[in-house]
């Protein structure tokens, strides 16, 4: 069964007068999104730094690539199989890390998890998810599993954190820099709203021993407000340089994948450093208002780092028509995350899973109809400039 059979489930079932509960277009679910999430849940996810900026520069970005599909090229047999950093998917899309999930749903990410294991897609755990990265891997099962870590200044917290991701069958770390403190978020702002403070993404670290330790036992509501204050404390370190990566590499035997960068040396510096990959983004927009489209900087990232390195793309992924031209831009892998967290919201563990095979299904079909018979066939010259 094709990844683009999702199309024709879809009419069959119309025949029985059902229809999906979700938009199929994924770029119409911030819209639904809006009309039925909390203003302050809504506002979290949807929103970005400054007048965003960014956020509409990383969608303009993509509207200036235009796909020109090849003709009478044999496509009834695709392969959207790939394998990236060690770990087998059924296409290149990987779900992004986003924490604080269950401001948009009770079953938060573990349900996400269950999604995308079902279908063998793999998912980056949020060092910010509301469910520790134990519960998230029970969910996951045997589905594919990296964690995404906030390097916290407390250096016992951060080796614990690797640890315990190991342990909990995590194969890849996904280290992100852009984020040693919050950008500046009006609609946050304007909500006076941030979930941490409210206790909500802190599980991981309300469940580690050593942020235990350090708070005076486990966290009750005798030590919660001491415990928030240590975890704004330790949040993020702004000291960290290119040196510190030397204490990641001993600690963790697996692959390491710096989430992002933007700029070619920095890429270059990565793949020195002994880092298995790079994850060119700009958080959605979320941090540096002003700053160049994710798109934008990617032809860049692929030509300094070459074959030495993975690449990864995060940053304004919204259709199967967007991972097309990120992985014809070079690109081994797209990371989505409004998509699905928008379909989590709206309709839990079955919204992720819609969000999911729509951006599959959409995906394949879109380089079957280019010409192409999978993901190693793109490159620049399927794409025109415009
Ligand atoms: C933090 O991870 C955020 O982007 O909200």
């Amino acid at each position: 069964m094709s990844l683009a059979d999702f199309q024709n489930e879809i009419y069959l079932n119309g025949l029985g007068d059902v229809r999906p509960a979700l938009p199929t277009d994924l770029s119409r679910l911030e819209e639904v999104a809006r009309e039925r999430l909390s203003p302050e849940a809504f506002g979290y996810v949807a929103g970005s730094a400054g007048s965003e900026a960014t956020a509409a520069a990383n969608r303009a970005a993509f509207d200036r690539w235009r796909i020109v599909p090849r003709m009478l090229r044999d496509v009834s047999r695709r392969d959207m199989a790939v394998e990236v950093l060690g770990t087998p998917m059924p296409a290149p899309i990987v779900v992004g890390p986003v924490g604080v999930l269950s401001i948009l749903h009770p079953d938060g990410e573990p349900a996400v998890a269950r999604a995308a294991s079902a279908l063998g897609v793999p998912m980056v755990l949020s060092s910010a998810s509301s469910y520790s990265m134990e519960e998230v891997a029970e969910a996951s099962g045997d589905g594919p599993r990296w964690y995404q870590l906030y390097w916290p200044k407390d250096r016992e917290l951060a080796a614990s954190f690797l640890k315990r991701a190991e342990a909990a069958g995590y194969t890849v770390l996904v280290v992100t820099l852009d984020t040693f403190t919050m950008g500046w978020r009006p609609r946050d702002l304007d909500n006076a709203y941030l979930p941490f403070l409210r206790g909500i993404g802190v599980a991981n670290y309300f469940s580690d021993p050593v942020f235990q330790k350090a708070v005076g036992g486990p966290v009750t509501d005798a030590n919660r407000d001491a415990a928030l204050l240590h975890w704004v404390a330790n949040f993020g370190d702004p000291s960290l340089t290119w040196e510190d990566l030397a204490f990641l590499r001993e600690r963790w035997d697996g692959p390491i994948v710096l989430k992002g960068i933007l700029h070619p040396d920095d890429a270059r510096r990565a793949v020195d450093a002994g880092m298995q990959g790079v994850v060119v983004s700009n958080h959605g927009g979320r941090q540096v208002d002003g700053a160049v489209a994710a798109l934008d900087a990617l032809p860049g990232v692929v030509e300094a780092v070459g074959d030495r390195a993975a690449v990864l793309f995060d940053s304004g992924v919204r259709t199967g028509a967007d991972v097309v031209k990120a992985l014809a831009l070079g690109a081994d892998a797209v990371l989505v995350a409004r998509p699905y967290v928008y379909g989590l919201g709206l309709a839990g563990e079955a919204g992720v899973r819609h969000v999911l095979r729509c951006l599959l299904a959409e995906t394949e079909l879109t380089v079957m109809l280019a010409g192409y018979t999978g993901p190693g066939e793109l490159t620049p010259d399927a794409l025109a400039r415009v």
